[in-house]
């Protein structure tokens, strides 16, 4: 059995999507929600589901061990970012060395790093008019998105796309792939 930690900043659908995934898997259980924002819906959906949460600060995320205990305290094998805006420590990093994954809503390296977040990431792509977007999940190393891609998988732009309903085509992948690539990398 693998344990996951799901670290989330605001509504987690994602995170509650995972969660009952595996939620009678034999190989994978999701035993931690991390957020660094306390009016995170994730945490309401985490406890919910009776799911240990834990709330940091940027801060102690950056200059303590607070989090890294809490990951230990429950042997976490792997963390799975999904919808978490902060950069992770390289510390966090190496001693998770090809055990954080994360999941974009572009195709990365197209509309990545600060700032490239959730409805953002669409208006941009709506606004430059591409023909083609995705979802990129990816392996996380030192730098904002840029790790080894695992999966990607692309949708139409229509002509008359807007960001919201660009959105909403996004969201149903990432619910249908993100919980069995996690399953197939690890
Ligand atoms: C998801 O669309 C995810 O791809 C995106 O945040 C959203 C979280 O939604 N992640 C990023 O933009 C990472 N840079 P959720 O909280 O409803 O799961």
């Amino acid at each position: 059995m693998q344990n996951i930690a799901i670290f989330a900043s605001g509504n987690g659908t994602n995170a509650e999507n995972i969660c009952n995934h595996f939620f009678s898997s034999k190989k994978f259980r999701v035993v931690l929600v991390c957020s660094n924002n306390k009016r995170a819906l994730v945490l309401k959906k985490a406890a919910k589901l009776q799911i240990e949460t834990f709330l940091f600060t940027k801060h102690s995320l950056e200059n303590s061990f607070v989090v890294e205990e809490s990951l230990e305290n429950l042997s976490v094998d792997i963390i799975v970012l999904a919808g978490f805006l902060l950069k992770i420590p390289s510390r966090l990093v190496s001693l998770y060395r090809n055990k954080i994954i994360n999941l974009h809503p572009s195709l990365l390296p197209k509309y990545g790093g600060k700032g490239m977040y959730g409805i953002n990431v669409h208006r941009e792509v709506v606004k430059n008019g591409e023909r083609e977007s995705g979802i990129t999940i990816h392996l996380v190393n030192e730098a904002y998105d840029s790790g080894k891609v695992v999966y990607q998988k692309t949708v139409p732009v229509s002509e008359n796309e807007t960001a919201e309903s660009l959105l909403a085509k996004i969201q149903k992948l990432e619910y249908l792939y993100y919980p069995k690539i996690i399953e197939t990398t690890f």
